[in-house]
């Protein structure tokens, strides 16, 4: 993939392959184009050139809209919640089930009870507590934003579940619950990118480490094999980025 702003080449040459079942961490410096490379995933940033394949078929995304039919789902570092919404209300947004009863279709009411109950089931999954389900998301701490927007990704996603950044605002509890939920994401054959500067967190959930610099992609590792060392001499540039394969 490739995908100037202007005259800022955010990617030049980044390719990532993620695969089901499996966590690949996405590492490297600030403005190194991770976030970027997420998005072009995420079909919010049409890529200049390069191409998508989702089981080997290519796929072009014209908007966030065919990312999501394709079961992709993401987190993003600003994690795009409606402040003005409940946790529900911004769970459910856009994909609002309709009540089953026959006045319900009919009029298209939205069936609040089961919102309610899916969003309960998702946040106490991830082990997060919210202040109320109906509370306004502008009332919510950093942590309970970010677990909801952590719990949104994971009731939709069912291919790929892409976070930016998952446990930046994050206190140690809610950070293992949401690196519990990685693990679980993984064990359902979902295929997980998690963007993360936290050495500690990648050792601990992620199968391969993608690092990024200066718009390239410069080597994929398996977290296995890989010491930290390793991984920072890619990420500063002391280590030349391997060959491409
Ligand atoms: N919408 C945009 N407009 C202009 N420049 C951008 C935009 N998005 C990203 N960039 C630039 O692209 C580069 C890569 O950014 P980003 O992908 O956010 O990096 P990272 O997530 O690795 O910190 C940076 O120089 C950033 O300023
Ligand atoms: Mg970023």
């Amino acid at each position: 993939m490739a995908r100037s702003f202007g005259a800022v080449r955010a990617l030049r040459d980044a390719s990532i392959t993620l695969r089901r079942g499996e966590v690949m961490a996405l590492m490297g410096d600030n403005g190194a184009g991770k976030s970027t490379l997420v998005k072009t995933l995420a079909g919010v940033v049409a890529p200049d050139s390069g191409e998508l394949l989702i089981d080997g078929e290519p796929r072009r995304f014209a908007g966030p809209a065919d990312a999501l039919d394709a079961g992709i789902e993401t987190v993003y570092q600003d994690l795009s919640l409606i402040n003005s919404m409940s946790a529900a209300e911004n769970v459910f947004l856009g994909r609002e089930p309709l009540g089953r009863d026959p006045v319900s279709r009919l009029l298209r009411l939205v069936d609040r009870r089961a919102m309610a109950a899916e969003t309960k089931k998702a946040i106490d999954r991830i082990g997060a507590r919210l202040p109320s389900l109906s509370a306004h998301v502008s009332a919510m701490s950093g942590g309970q934003r970010q677990a909801l927007a952590v719990a949104r990704a994971t009731m939709w996603g069912r291919n790929i579940v892409m976070l930016d950044e998952p446990t930046a605002a994050l206190g140690v509890t809610e950070s293992e619950h949401v690196l519990e939920i990685i693990t679980a994401l993984k064990q359902q054959d979902i295929a997980v990118l998690m963007i993360s500067h936290n050495l500690e967190h990648v050792f601990k959930v992620a199968d391969r480490i993608t690092v990024m610099r200066q718009g390239r992609t410069v080597g994929e590792l398996v977290t296995a094999d890989a010491t930290s060392g390793d991984i920072v001499a890619l990420i500063t540039g002391a280590t030349p980025a391997a060959a491409p394969s």
